[in-house]
């Protein structure tokens, strides 16, 4: 069953996105980062990053939340949330290979949400499009 991209849907992403942070494994960085994407048929998956001792094997929340759904049996995802610990920048935003798996998953024009949770606990939310932040992509040969 498709289910409609509203504003509804999208917030339960963003609260998902927040709401896995608390469960960062980054004892190294101390940076939390939670991420969350939507199916089409309205499933959910979430993921935080999650570091190693041997730092290179450290992977990404939004890949963590990706790749859950993929073993779920999912191929596309509609829309994703990202929420990280406070950045100066007032977001922060994904790093380039998980824009590439990304780019595997999502549609270029799918919503992707970079929320941030100031220190009084509002929440904010910036709106990108997966081809604001990945031009040029390296696509599967023939797409
Ligand atoms: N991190 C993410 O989880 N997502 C990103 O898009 C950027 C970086 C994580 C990896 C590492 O655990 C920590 O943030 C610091 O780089």
């Amino acid at each position: 069953m498709k289910k409609k991209l509203d504003n509804k849907t999208l917030d339960a992403l963003v609260h998902a996105a927040v709401a896995v942070k608390k469960n960062s494994y980054s004892p190294y960085s101390h940076f939390k980062v939670g991420a969350a994407v939507l199916a089409p048929d309205g499933q959910i998956y979430a993921g935080t990053n999650i570091e190693n001792a041997s730092y290179g094997l450290t992977v990404c929340a939004e890949r963590n939340a990706m790749f859950r759904g993929v073993c779920e049996g999912q191929k596309q995802f509609v829309a994703l949330a990202v929420c990280t610990d406070p950045v100066e920048e007032g977001f922060g935003t994904p790093c380039g290979a998980c824009r590439q798996v990304m780019a595997e998953f999502m549609k270029l024009d799918a919503p992707i949400l970079l929320v941030a949770v100031t220190k009084k606990g509002q929440i904010k939310v910036l709106k990108k499009k997966l081809k604001d932040l990945l031009p040029l992509p390296f696509l599967k040969p023939g797409e």
